[in-house]
C-alpha cells in the first residue's frame, strides 16, 4: 500500500508527510495492526466499519466518508490505514495544517483514483477557506477553483474521482457542524478496557520477541492510561529496564521498578497529570479554574492539556469540567494524597457543561 501523500511538489506535502510518519520508529510499523482481525478493542467502531466496508465492497462503491474522533494514541491513524487495506485501495495521508491553500487541496484530490482514501489527520486544524472547498469535494466530487485575480478572475470546475475522506481529530468540538455533518459515519474511539490492553501488550511482546511473563504485561497494561501507544512505549522502556537492571525479562518487579523511575503511579497517572492536579489543589483550592490559567501554571501548552491529559482525568473522574472551569474531585484530591474539602458542592456540578 502506498502511504505517501500525493505528489504535489509546490506544497511540500511529501516532505511533511515523511516527517510526520517517519518520526515513528520501525517498531511502530511492526506493531501497527494491518487488518480488522489484528485490531483489538473499539468493538462498536470496528463493527460499524466492517458493515460499511462489507457493503461498499458488495456494491463496488467507494467507502463513504468517515470521521474518527478521540484522544491521541487510540488508533485513529491505524484504523484509516486498515480501511485502505480492507478496501484494497491506496491511502493518501495528509494533515489539516499542511493543506494551506485551496490549490493544495485541489492538487491532492485530483491525484486520487476512484475509491482511494484521503486521510486528513488533525482535520480540526484545516483552514476555513480550504474547509469550504472540501464541502463540494465530499458531496459532489467536484471543486470550483478561482484562478487569476481582479477582472480576470474566473472559476474553473474540477471533477474529482469518487474518493473517501477519512478524517481524524482529537478535538471534535473544534470541528464546524457543516464539516462534521458531511461524514456518513462519525465514530468515537474510547480508552481501551484493561482486557484489550493486556492483549495488545502481549501481542507487542510477541512481535518484538521480548521475553515477558503475564504479571509483568498485566502491570504494564493496567498503568497505560487505556492507550495502546502508551502501552507500547512502556513495554519498550521496561524491556530496556529489565535488560539493564534484571535478567532481560519483563516481570512484575521490573514493570513496577521501571514505572516508578518514569514516575507513573499505580493508576497510570504521570508526572504532568499529578502536577496538574496538585496545582489545582494548592493554588486554586480545587477550582474552578480555567484551562488557560492552568496551562500557564503548569508550564504546558493548553492544547496538550486539553487533548492529552484532561480527557483521561475526566473519564476517570479525577477532574470535572464545569461552566466555571475545571474542578478537582475528591478522587482527584485522594490521588495526590490530599483530603478533598467542600466536595459536596463540587460533585453536585458533575454533569454541568461536560
Ligand atoms: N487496537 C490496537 N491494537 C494494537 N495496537 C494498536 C491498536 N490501536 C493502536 N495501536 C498502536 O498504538 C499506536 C498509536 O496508534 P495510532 O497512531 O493509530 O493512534 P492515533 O489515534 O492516530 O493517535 P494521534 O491522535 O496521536 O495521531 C500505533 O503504533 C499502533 O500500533
Ligand atoms: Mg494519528
Amino acid at each position: 500500500m502506498d502511504e505517501t501523500a500525493a505528489n504535489a511538489p509546490s506544497t511540500g506535502i511529501n516532505f511533511f508527510q515523511n516527517t510526520l510518519e517517519n518520526k515513528n520508529t520501525s517498531n511502530d510499523q511492526t506493531l501497527r495492526p494491518l487488518r480488522f482481525d489484528d485490531f483489538t478493542g473499539q468493538v462498536k467502531t470496528l463493527e460499524r466499519l466492517k458493515i460499511m466496508v462489507g457493503a461498499a465492497k458488495d456494491r463496488g462503491d467507494p467507502l463513504s466518508h468517515i470521521l474518527f474522533n478521540g484522544p491521541p494514541g487510540l488508533g485513529k491513524t491505524t484504523l484509516a490505514l486498515i480501511l485502505g487495506n480492507e478496501m484494497d485501495r491506496t491511502v493518501r495521508i495528509t494533515s489539516g495544517p499542511i493543506i494551506e491553500k485551496p490549490g493544495d487541496l485541489a492538487g491532492l484530490l485530483t491525484s486520487l483514483e476512484e475509491g482511494d482514501l484521503l486521510f486528513i489527520d488533525e482535520i480540526h486544524r484545516i483552514s476555513k477557506t480550504v474547509e469550504e472547498y472540501l464541502y463540494s469535494a465530499m458531496e459532489d466530487f467536484r471543486i470550483d477553483i478561482m484562478i487569476d485575480q481582479g477582472p480576470n478572475a474566473r472559476s474553473v470546475r474540477l471533477n474529482i474521482p469518487r474518493f473517501t475522506l477519512v478524517g481524524a481529530t482529537t478535538r471534535m468540538g473544534m470541528l464546524t457542524a457543516p464539516l462534521r455533518s458531511r461524514f456518513t459515519l462519525q465514530t468515537r474511539l474510547d480508552y481501551y478496557e484493561n482486557q484489550a490492553l493486556q492483549t495488545i501488550v502481549a501481542r507487542t511482546c510477541i512481535l518484538l520477541e521480548i521475553p515477558a511473563d503475564k504479571n509483568g504485561t498485566q502491570e504494564i497494561a493496567r498503568r497505560a492510561r487505556g492507550t495502546p501507544r502508551i502501552a507500547n512505549n512502556l513495554v519498550l522502556f521496561i524491556r530496556d529496564y529489565a535488560q539493564q537492571r534484571g535478567d532481560g525479562k519483563i516481570n512484575l518487579n521490573m514493570a513496577r521498578e521501571g514505572m516508578e523511575l518514569l514516575e507513573i503511579d499505580d493508576n497510570g497517572l504521570d508526572e504532568m497529570d499529578k502536577r496538574l492536579m496538585k496545582t489545582m489543589a494548592d493554588n486554586y483550592q480545587g477550582g474552578p479554574v480555567g484551562l488557560n490559567t492552568l496551562a500557564v501554571a503548569v508550564g504546558e501548552e493548553e492544547d496538550t492539556l486539553a487533548e492529552v491529559h484532561e480527557p483521561f482525568l475526566i473519564q476517570e473522574g479525577y477532574i470535572q469540567r464545569t461552566p466555571q472551569g475545571r474542578m478537582l474531585t475528591s478522587k482527584g484530591f485522594r490521588a495526590i494524597g490530599l483530603e478533598g474539602h467542600d466536595q459536596d458542592s463540587h460533585e453536585s456540578q458533575e454533569h454541568l457543561g461536560i
